[in-house]
């Protein structure tokens, strides 16, 4: 073996061949090509005017070995085999030529690779008559980055010139590769925050130091119907800040800008925002200041909480009214026991005293009194089980739904089919929930739809109990006219299940109530 680290100086020629190569690569470099396409022309560049055979560059990899990421060749035919084993063999630290300039940081020559023991390609290059070779490190100023060799078809002399000017081309590769690195990976995060922000369901809002809009993400697009590139650059307090909210928002930014300061940064807070047609909605906020040198930017994630705000409010209106409902049952109870029962009983008390004062009279006298204090009893009795009736259903608690339900059909005035109901027994909530549709529906159906006939249908699925009332009637049911339907909706709902009325004027009525089962 042969390999000599300090080869001599080459002649004139030789100097003046490397001058131009050093200018070449230089000016390649400087172009923005993709890598590929300036490996390629980095190695042709210096192969060609060296008059060798094949260059091949190598690039550290992120699992800590060398591998090709480029080759060239002056001709091609018989040089095949080597290339492609070249493109797929990857070396580590000491191993190979390439391996070698890694791991020593220094040029490396080889006269005759019969004769390198290190050289694990030798059978492949000598097939395609491949003799000498160089190789030099790509430096850049974290350490080496790469290797870059040359092949040549007879044995050579180790050319000192040649090498000290390939160092200095390995710098300048070296800091091509570090460049071209860096923007690959801010291309990448480019990619991933154009993704973030396009993908958003919130409204993603940045703002320079004087609260001059930057960007305005798809979702800001949507929720305050401007598009991007009517906001940027404007004043953002302008165009998403209602008017009476803008003096603070300003004094917030100066404040900030004056102390760093502020009340809103880095925390959820609830706020007003207004659209471009100059609606005001519910939202909720959050800012960060970016974290860059210069003057302070900021953004802003912000949650369109309308729906939210509204549903907060619709519950808000159910819960009073289902007070207002139980209130409203209590006021009937006691209007009913102080109108009914109470009456009847008062004239029983009245008529027992009677009695009393009687009994000398003998059983003539006493005997028709007695049947009349007997038939207020009844009637007593009789208005306090219709009173009953109105609170809970003993059927239901006792015989189950199916049951109930029958019961309510039979005191309907009008015509009812029961099409379906269940059998079996169900949880309470449900049973009761199903019971109150229906004896509303009926009840309705008697008092407004002058119906010649009713259904009444509830059919119990995997996730769902669906309860269906309808009649033949006039139509016009209407959930605002009264309290009744307002009030199933509620009872419904508040087991997390829907409720509609389907009736229009001559069509009928049909009440639909679905409630889910688990
Ligand atoms: N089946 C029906 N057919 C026709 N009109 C109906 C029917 N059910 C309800 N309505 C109408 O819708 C209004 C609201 O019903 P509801 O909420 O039960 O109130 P109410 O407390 O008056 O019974 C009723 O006042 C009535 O005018
Ligand atoms: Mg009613």
């Amino acid at each position: 073996m042969k390999r000599v680290e300090q080869p001599n100086a080459g002649n004139q020629a030789m100097v003046h061949a490397l001058a131009k190569i050093e200018v070449a690569v230089a000016r390649t470099l400087a172009e923005a090509a993709d890598a590929e396409e300036t490996y390629h022309r980095v190695l042709a560049e210096i192969g060609t005017a060296l008059g060798w055979e094949v260059g091949a560059v190598w690039e550290v990899s992120a699992v800590d070995d060398l591998c090709c990421v480029g080759i060239w060749q002056a001709s091609p035919p018989e040089t095949l085999e080597f290339r492609s084993l070249t493109e797929r063999v990857t070396f580590k630290c000491g191993e190979g030529l390439p391996g070698r300039v890694w791991a020593t940081g220094k040029p490396a020559w080889i006269v005759d690779i019969v004769e390198d023991a290190n050289f694990p390609r030798a059978h492949a290059a000598v097939r395609a008559g491949l003799r000498a070779a160089f190789c030099f490190p790509i430096q850049s100023p974290r350490g080496i980055v790469g290797t870059m060799e040359f092949f040549a078809r007879e044995p050579q002399e180790p050319n000192g010139a040649l090498l000290g000017s390939m160092a200095v081309l390995g710098n300048l590769i070296g800091q091509f590769v570090v460049r071209r690195r860096a923007e690959h990976a801010a291309h990448r995060r480019q990619a991933l925050t154009g993704a973030i922000l396009r993908a958003a369901l919130d409204a993603i809002i940045t703002m320079d130091q004087e609260g001059r809009i930057v960007e305005f993400n798809p979702a800001a697009e949507r929720i305050f119907g401007y598009t991007s590139d009517e906001v940027a650059g404007h004043d953002m307090a302008e165009l998403i800040v209602p008017p009476s909210l803008r003096p603070g928002h300003r004094k917030g930014l100066m404040r900030y800008l004056e102390t760093g300061q502020s009340a809103y940064l880095d925390r959820r807070v609830e706020l007003t925002a207004m659209r471009a047609d100059r609606s005001e909605f519910p939202v909720e906020l959050a800012i960060t200041r970016i974290d860059l040198p210069g003057p302070p930017t900021f953004t802003g994630f912000i949650r369109d909480i309308t729906d939210l705000k509204h549903a907060e409010a619709e519950l808000k209106a159910s819960r009073a009214r289902l007070v207002e409902i139980a209130a409203t049952e209590r006021r009937r109870l006691e209007r009913n026991l102080h109108d009914g029962v109470q009456q009847f009983l008062n004239a029983l008390s009245l008529k027992l005293r009677l009695m009393a004062t009687r009994v000398a009279d003998g059983p003539d006298v006493v005997g028709p009194l007695l049947t009349e204090a007997q038939a207020e009893l009844a009637t007593a009795v009789e208005a306090l089980r219709e009173l009953a009736r109105g609170i809970h259903p003993a059927a239901l608690t006792e015989e189950g739904l199916g049951r109930a339900l029958a019961a309510l059909a039979d005191r309907c005035p009008v015509d009812v089919s029961l099409i379906e109901v269940p059998t079996q027994r169900l949880p309470e909530t449900l049973e009761v929930a199903a019971y109150y549709v229906v004896a509303e529906g009926l009840t309705n159906i008697a008092k407004y739809a002058e119906a010649d006939h009713a259904t009444v249908s509830v059919t119990v699925g995997q996730k769902a109990m669906t309860i269906e009332v309808a009649d033949d009637g006039c139509g016009g049911a209407d959930v605002t006219k009264g309290s009744g339907l307002r009030g199933l909706a509620d009872r419904v709902e508040a087991l997390g299940g829907g409720f509609i009325v389907d009736s229009s004027r001559g069509a009928g009525t049909r009440l639909r109530a679905e409630i889910p089962t688990s």
